[in-house]
């Protein structure tokens, strides 16, 4: 008989582990059940009373199961490992994590898709999420990141209509190819990324055969009180491989579920995935004079001018042994950051400091920090914060409000030293850089330098594979974009369209 694999396998191992003979059901107060294969009724055909507890207990939980699913990147896997520091960046950054060779955090790391929900395939063209989770001595640092270096924005007041024209039409509940198309013709800034992601690297072979990247420019701050700007990069140490199109539209049909299967397998089978991690580190003064705003998320820091310096290596060697309690309950937010490293002003950063924990709010409740996965548990929570839904803790009864007389938790000096006072000044206004910024410099260089001509005929064909599903004046202004990022591009792209057109009204 042909062997399974240990996803397969998962109830099997379970029955193995159980020594003894099984216990006995209960409700959910503990309560032994009597009969769980029929419900309490008067006579044999019914009906049924609303004094049968069991029943009730049962369906009650049953009708609760489901929270709201994330309003993106809702289909994911989630491991837990260690980070482990290699080399010593202290000159740069006084975050505890990375305090010395050889020192190990605790982490936890969820991956996933985008655009799809909770039940969507695994192997479809969309950006991967790669959110890491640093249960540090000083608190929880999450690098909540993609498995690209830069995104489709650079004003976080477009996220929303971005990710709606990427998701279900309301009307018709279809994906919608207008939709996508219109907003990113519209937003010359989104061209990098879609480049990015209609060549190789769009469909990632699973998660462990690709890189992460903290995307964002962060600040970090040394022990002196001395800032840089740095970018966050991990390298997978599985080598970077990527799906063929007809192989992913395979796998989507046959194993939609690909990519969860293949981590929870090879963690299971001992073969942990492991990433290097990286960063790239600007000066104040090199920040000053740089050609591009390094604050722009659309943009990366090239590699010639800002090297990659190797700070650890992280590894994932548990899977979750509850996937809701662990995976389901996870929440990652940009906000949550450790003396030593500080946001940016990079506008796309500072909005998502705002949207994570709100939405997580609504999610998982006002105390989602206290589930087990999300809580700080290497440090002891102190504050001034108290109740609310399912709180369990009233801190010791330490006083509940500051300054007081009564011994509750000071202020940290140390924290207080590794946030120097920055000096900002300026008009207040709203201002939209999608016409007024360089968008095309970069993606003209990932086109004509980066991809070979093999890739360069991917890349089309997926263009024109897409795009032939829009209506034709989008493929009109796509084709436009697609020429002011190289004559030949966009003349291919339009040859590859041409059969295709006739089928398109204009508007
Ligand atoms: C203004 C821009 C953005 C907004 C408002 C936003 C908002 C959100 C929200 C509301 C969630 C769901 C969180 C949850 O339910 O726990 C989410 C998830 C996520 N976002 Fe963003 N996002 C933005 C940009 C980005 C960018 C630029 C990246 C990557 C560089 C990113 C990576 C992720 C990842 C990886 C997740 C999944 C987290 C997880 O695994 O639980 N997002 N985002």
């Amino acid at each position: 008989m042909a062997s399974r694999d240990p996803a397969t396998d998962q109830l099997i191992n379970y029955k193995k582990s159980i020594k003894d003979a099984p216990g006995y059901i209960t409700t959910k107060s503990g309560a032994p059940v009597g009969v769980k294969t029929a419900i309490q009724t008067v006579g044999k055909n019914g009906p049924a009373l609303l004094q049968d507890v069991y029943f009730l207990d049962e369906m009650s939980a049953f009708d609760r199961e489901r929270i709201p699913e994330r309003v993106v990147h809702a289909k994911g896997a989630g491991a837990f490992g260690y980070f482990e520091v290699t080399h010593d960046i202290t000159k740069y950054c006084a975050a505890k994590v990375f305090e010395s060779v050889g020192k190990r955090t605790p982490i936890g790391i969820r991956f996933s898709t985008v655009g799809g929900e909770s039940g969507s395939a695994d192997t479809v063209r969309d950006p991967r999420g790669f959110s890491m989770k640093f249960y540090t001595d000083d608190g929880i640092w999450d690098l909540v990141g993609n498995n690209t270096p830069i995104f489709f924005l650079r004003d976080p007041t477009l996220f929303p209509s971005f990710m709606h024209s990427q998701k279900r039409n309301p009307a018709t509940h279809l994906k919608d190819p207008d939709m996508f198309w219109d907003f990113l013709t519209l937003r010359p800034e989104t061209m990098h990324q879609v480049i990015y992601m209609f060549g190789d690297r769009g469909i990632p072979d699973g998660f462990r055969h690709m890189n992460g990247y903290g995307s964002h420019t962060y600040k970090i701050v040394n022990a002196q009180g001395v800032a840089h700007w740095v970018k966050f990069h991990s390298k997978t140490n599985q080598g970077v491989k990527n799906l063929p199109v007809d192989k992913a539209a395979e796998l989507a049909s046959s194993d939609p579920d690909y990519s969860l299967r293949d981590l929870y397998n090879a963690i299971a089978k001992g073969e942990y995935p492991s990433w290097t991690f990286y960063i790239q580190v600007m000066t104040m003064a090199q920040a000053e004079n740089c050609k591009f705003n390094p604050f722009d998320l659309t943009k990366i820091w090239p590699h010639a001018d800002y090297p990659l310096i190797p700070v650890g290596k992280f590894v994932l060697d548990r899977n979750p042994k509850n996937y809701f309690a662990e995976v389901e309950q996870i929440a990652f937010s940009p906000a949550n950051l450790v003396p030593g490293i500080e946001p940016s002003p990079d506008k796309m950063l500072q909005g998502r400091l705002f949207a994570y924990s709100d939405t997580q709010r609504h999610r998982l409740g006002a105390n989602f920090l206290q589930i087990p996965v999300n809580c700080p548990y290497r440090v002891n929570v102190a504050n001034y914060q108290r109740d609310g839904p399912l709180n369990s803790s009233n801190q010791d009864g330490a006083p509940n409000y500051f300054p007081n007389s009564f011994s509750g938790p000071q202020e940290c000096p140390r924290a207080q030293r590794l946030q120097p006072r920055v000096a900002v000044s300026g008009d207040v206004d709203r201002y939209d850089s999608g016409q007024t910024e360089d968008n095309f410099s970069q993606v003209t260089v990932l086109y004509k330098q980066v991809f070979d001509d093999a890739q360069k005929e991917r890349l089309v064909n997926n263009i024109v594979d897409n795009l032939r599903h829009a209506a034709g004046f989008l493929q009109e202004r796509a084709i436009k974009l697609f020429t002011q990022i190289h004559p030949d591009f966009g003349s291919k792209v339009a040859a590859g369209l041409a059969p295709h057109k006739k089928y398109h009204a204009n508007l």
